[in-house]
């Protein structure tokens, strides 16, 4: 017999609630879109309107409704713990944007809500449902690549998110590069990340350095057994949002994102044609495979493919690149144990 559609709630109507909304209303029939909750009502509204489907109301409206399976909490970070905890109570399933929390403590609070609950607890890293950096994880688990040597990871916005968002955002280790992080435990697995080095200036935007932030960054990372791992992090790139990656290991090399780019000649602001623009463009298939990941799990009864503990592992690696880089130092990552 046919499953019921899954109804889904939207929390959050901003730049990513826009994308979550728009995805889950082209899932039918698995799922359908029961309501967009945003504290400025229009917001919601206007996303609505692009669905096509779907009521506003606040977000208690969303959890006391017997219609709604889970919810995905696209709210500023700061509100996504309490989010989590309010949607585990009641008893419905969560995808999360990235990060749940920048405390490891409220991360890991999170997880319990969620265990206790026995809700979904899913986590926003969508790099895991793009195609490239699936396949490239596929060659590693295979051992097509043999011994995993070393990781590059690019991580680069084409503009800079608004002084309003960077300012509560958490910093660029744990709001941007923290998809970085996460890619690189997974991409790297089962080898484990033993100490972090960060250093990283704030020449965009100067003004970032008033409240302790940067905008250009590197991280070297070390595992055990000595694999290396460099992500390079921007917040601005003019000529459009750049994503890319290469794992060498002892059997040869694979690349991912560098098809976009021309070698030998200026890639100028020309460059950032429409279908690098943004985050939104780039990831446009892999927001639609995880939110169609959140609801096989959902009807399937079993664990998201990026859950808790990945958001957790991957905030601990962002503490230390932001430890590393105030103390000028390494820091294992066995030392990060607290905020
Ligand atoms: N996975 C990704 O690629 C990705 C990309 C962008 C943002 N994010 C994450 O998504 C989250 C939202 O980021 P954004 O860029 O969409 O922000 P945004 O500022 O564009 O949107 C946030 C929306 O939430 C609403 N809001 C604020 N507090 C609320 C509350 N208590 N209840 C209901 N609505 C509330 C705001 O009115 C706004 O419409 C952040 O945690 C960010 O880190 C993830």
């Amino acid at each position: 017999m046919a499953q019921a559609s899954i109804g889904l709630a939207v929390f959050g109507a901003g730049r990513i609630g826009a994308v979550h909304a728009k995805n889950v209303s082209s899932c039918a029939p698995q799922a359908h879109l029961v309501g967009v909750a945003d504290i400025d009502p229009a917001a919601a509204q206007r996303l609505l309107n692009a669905a096509g489907s779907g009521r506003t109301g606040d977000i208690d409206s969303f959890l006391d409704d017997p219609s709604v399976a889970g919810v995905i909490i696209a709210t500023p970070t700061s509100t996504h713990a309490a989010l989590i905890a309010q949607a585990a109570q009641a008893g419905k399933h969560v995808l999360c944007e990235k990060p749940i929390s920048l405390e490891l403590a409220a991360t890991a609070a999170a997880s319990r809500e969620a265990e206790q609950a026995g809700i979904i607890l899913q986590v926003g890293f969508q790099r895991r449902f793009d195609d490239e950096f699936s396949r490239v994880r596929a060659l590693v688990e295979k051992g097509d690549l043999g011994a995993v040597r070393f990781l590059r990871l690019v991580g680069r916005d084409h503009r800079p998110p608004s002084h309003e968002y960077l300012r509560t955002s958490g910093g660029q280790y744990k709001d941007q590069m923290v998809h970085e992080f996460d890619a690189a435990r997974w991409l790297m697995g089962p080898l484990e990340v033993d100490e972090v080095y960060a250093t990283g200036s704030a020449i965009v935007d100067p003004s970032l350095d008033d409240f302790g932030d940067v905008d250009t960054t590197v991280a070297v990372l070390r595992f055990k057994g000595g694999a290396l791992a460099v992500i390079d992090g921007s917040r601005e790139a003019v000529y459009g949002y750049d994503v890319r990656g290469e794992i060498q290991g002892s059997k040869g090399l694979a690349l991912i994102g560098h098809e976009r780019l021309r070698n030998g000649s200026l890639m100028d602001a020309a460059h950032a044609t429409a279908d690098v623009e943004s985050f939104i463009e780039r990831f446009a298939v892999a927001y639609k495979n995880e939110v169609v990941d959140f609801v096989a799990a959902i009807r399937k009864r079993r664990a998201p493919r990026v859950g808790a503990r990945d958001a957790l592992e991957a905030l601990r690696m962002a503490i230390a690149a932001d430890r590393s880089r105030a103390q000028r130092r390494p820091v294992k990552l066995a030392e990060v144990v607290d905020d």
